[in-house]
């Protein structure tokens, strides 16, 4: 069986053929399809790139229809159980788990890291009072690029090592930063001798005990957190990510960008939706209505469906567990049950089950940080993605098919035509109205 497409191209009769090489075909492969000489030739239109792969990667693999997520090839539930965020970072990174002394390495190089430039906390600090957290760390981000001018150098493979690192260690800093400032506390400084989730729980809720250390149950949760948030293929933000980057932008630049996209509530913001949604329910018993109004097409089940899984998140049922061991520690959420019961209920309905809406990565992880305020769920999930964004980047610089991102465009505006002075002009439609 040959591995190609035979196209026909009905306006002209010509056939032609094109391979397909793994599950796909070159776009560029349908340029063949032309009605003339000066014919461009045929172009593919895929808004929001439903079906369109824009890179060859070996970092994440998903199956959405079966529920897989997988690093490198490691399912992501052994990852949950057995490593550490930082260990997962470099799985990310550079293609392999580490060794005992290659992690020790690692982590003492990302522990070296974590301060920042002192010009850097004055710069947080001149952020009003009341700045959201995730506007303060996408501009802390991208100012960092004026603290290493020498990250422009995109090519030096030592130099990009440099900032990966330093990415990875400072904007847990800055993350912990931008929620003392909104809660008016002094900024802690990171301690050497805890280890990366305990030195970020100790730079967020230190006050003025001489060590904040955490409960380690809940220091556990947050490990797992950062490690199923640490990467998710090409997703809005790792694809700004590597779009900026294929600019040759320096790193800090790239990420503030990526960081931008997660900021959006279809992105970063489910959780905080989900958080709303299960306290507008309140009480279990209100469960059924609310289902109602749902298939009645009157809002969505926040926290439910997702483009590429068609199945339960494997995320999902991870955190589901998580948020058992963190409400040991804290007692239980009443919002908890409220979920079970959505979930139950969803799982079981028609209108859910023919759509393949299971519950993701968001319909949890919301309960999980309810302490925290809803402005910092994007930090929180900003924190661990910095691992996948950087993977994503260093993949992308050093593809050689890579080229800077430019997507085609199909214009539909008006065909030539003559400049109007201002006084012949008889109407005008603003697409604006000034004041508005
Ligand atoms: N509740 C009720 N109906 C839904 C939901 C939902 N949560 N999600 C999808 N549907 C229905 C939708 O109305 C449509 O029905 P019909 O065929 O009758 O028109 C069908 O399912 C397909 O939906 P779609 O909007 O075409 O699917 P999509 O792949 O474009 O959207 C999604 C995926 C995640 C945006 C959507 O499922 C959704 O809005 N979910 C709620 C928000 C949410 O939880 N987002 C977090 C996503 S995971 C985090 C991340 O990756 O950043």
């Amino acid at each position: 069986m040959p591995e190609t497409l035979t196209i026909m191209d009905n306006r002209t009769g010509r056939t032609f053929e094109v391979p397909i090489e793994e599950g796909t075909i070159r776009a560029t492969a349908l340029r063949e399809a032309k009605v003339g000489e000066d014919d461009f030739g045929l172009m593919s239109y895929d808004p929001a790139f439903l079906n369109t792969a824009s890179v060859r990667s070996a970092i994440t693999f998903i199956d959405g229809d079966r529920g897989v997520l997988r690093y490198r090839g490691y399912p992501i539930e052994q990852l949950a159980e057995q490593s550490t965020y930082l260990e997962t970072a470099y799985l990310l990174l550079f293609g392999e788990l580490p060794t005992n002394a290659a992690l020790a390495r690692w982590s003492d190089e990302i522990t070296h890291h974590t301060f920042l430039h002192e010009n850097v906390k004055s710069l947080m600090q001149a952020f009003r009072y009341d700045a959201h957290p995730m506007g303060m760390l996408v501009s802390a981000v991208a100012a960092l690029s004026t603290f290493y001018p020498e990250a422009s150098q995109v090519d030096d493979s030592a130099i990009r090592m440099r900032q990966v690192v330093r990415l990875i260690a400072k904007v847990p800093t800055i993350a912990a930063w931008s929620f003392r400032h909104s809660r008016g506390l002094p900024y802690v400084y990171p301690e050497n001798d805890l280890g990366f989730v305990a030195n970020f729980l100790s730079m967020m809720f230190r006050i003025a005990e001489p060590k904040y250390l955490a409960e380690p149950a809940l220091e556990r949760a947050l490990e797992v957190l950062f490690i199923l948030h640490a990467d998710h293929e090409q997703n809005c933000s790792a694809n700004a990510m590597r779009s900026i980057g294929s600019s040759k932008v320096d790193p800090y630049s790239a990420l503030a960008g990526a960081a931008a996209a997660l900021y959006g509530p279809l992105h970063g913001g489910a959780n905080e939706a989900v958080l709303k949604m299960l306290t507008e329910i309140g009480t279990v018993k209100r469960v059924p209505e609310f289902i109602s109004r749902v298939k009645a097409g009157e809002g969505r089940l926040m926290g439910f469906g997702h483009r590429i899984y068609k199945n339960y998140d494997p995320r999902a049922t991870i955190l589901k567990q998580v948020a058992d061991e963190v409400f040991e520690v804290t007692g239980r959420n009443p919002l908890l049950d409220v979920a079970l019961e959505l979930e139950k209920i969803a799982l079981e309905d028609g209108y859910f089950v023919s759509r393949k809406l299971y519950p993701n990565v968001d319909f949890y992880s919301g309960l999980i940080y309810q302490a925290l305020p809803v402005a910092m769920f994007p930090v929180m999930f900003a924190i661990p993605r910095t691992a996948g964004w950087l993977a994503q980047w260093l993949e992308g610089i050093q593809d050689p098919e890579q080229k800077i991102a430019r997507p085609r465009q199909v214009y539909t505006g008006a065909d030539e035509r003559a400049y109007v002075p201002i006084d012949e002009r008889r109407s005008a439609t603003l697409a604006v109205t000034p004041g508005a």
